[in-house]
């Protein structure tokens, strides 16, 4: 198995030397291995959105390195690293571009990863390349192919947010809460399509969630973030034994010892 992410002793710091001055990320390390799939959890303000934005290039890091696939991308700016990275936030409203079709949006995914510009429009092969694609969705969404983004309800959005993230074919896909803002069946049904696709293509998810039951349900690896630490690195027959009560329980008694 090969370490599709090697992360080494991160840090991130936002205002620093203001009164505002936060350390998001302390000194953090992390390694992927190719089809590793990693559920991130941990209080509001733990970091978590901040080692995703790390891994993405959002920002320059104060320390660290980070490795994708084997090139060191620490100082690649965002755009250098997209080729490696699919992304779906929170918010439906994020991630596709909503005054377009689906079409016209799937089109544009599909650019990212043939690098090709979009000038030649989309051909006949393609939409009934997406058609086909998009029917595995199952939410009638190949039937609404010319309608715009910004119709779809947010459920639909965010399936389909899933689906461009992975048309390009990342090595890296990269999930921040991204069914928290939708009804349970709902997200239910983008979490099962989220498994059954990172099952499929094999590569490397992080998913972030709230939600301690799906934390454990999917992947095959838990882990747990406070002040900018990973705290908790739940893997192999830890993981398999592991339930929401002990969960819990292990993370009250180190919330204690933090207080303490
Ligand atoms: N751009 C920024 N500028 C200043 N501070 C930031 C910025 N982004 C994050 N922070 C701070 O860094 C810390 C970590 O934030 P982060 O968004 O990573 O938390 P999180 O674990 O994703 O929380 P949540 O569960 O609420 O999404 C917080 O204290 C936050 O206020
Ligand atoms: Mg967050």
């Amino acid at each position: 198995m090969e370490n599709l992410l090697q992360i080494h002793n991160i840090t991130k710091v936002f205002g620093e030397g203001t009164i505002n001055e936060k350390v998001a990320i302390d000194n953090l390390s992390l390694t992927l291995k190719d089809g590793d799939f990693v559920t991130v959890i941990g209080n509001n303000g733990a970091g978590k959105s901040t080692l995703m934005n790390s891994i993405a290039g959002s920002f320059p890091l104060d320390k660290g390195q980070i490795i994708i696939g084997g090139e060191d991308v620490t100082r690649l700016p965002e755009y250098k690293r997209a080729k490696y990275i699919g992304r779906v936030f929170q918010d439906p409203l994020k991630g596709t571009a909503f005054d377009m079709t689906i079409e016209e949006n799937l089109a544009i995914a599909a650019a990212k990863c043939k690098s090709r510009g979009l000038q030649r429009g989309i051909s006949k092969a393609e939409k009934k390349e997406f058609r086909e694609k998009l029917a595995v969705l199952n939410m009638g969404l190949e039937d609404k192919m010319t309608q715009k983004v910004k119709l779809l309800s947010g459920g639909q959005r965010q399936a389909l947010t899933l689906f461009m993230a992975l048309i390009a074919e990342p090595k890296l896909l990269l999930l921040d809460e991204h069914t928290a803002a939708l009804d349970p069946a709902t997200a239910k049904k983008v979490l099962e399509l989220t498994d059954e696709f990172a099952k499929r293509d094999g590569m490397c998810t992080l998913m972030i969630t709230h939600n301690m039951h799906d934390a454990l349900k999917y992947g095959n690896r838990t882990i747990l973030m406070q002040n900018g630490k990973i705290m908790m690195d739940i893997k192999g027959s830890e993981r398999t034994d592991m339930t929401v009560e002990k969960l819990i329980a292990r993370f009250s008694i180190d919330n204690d010892r933090m207080l303490l």
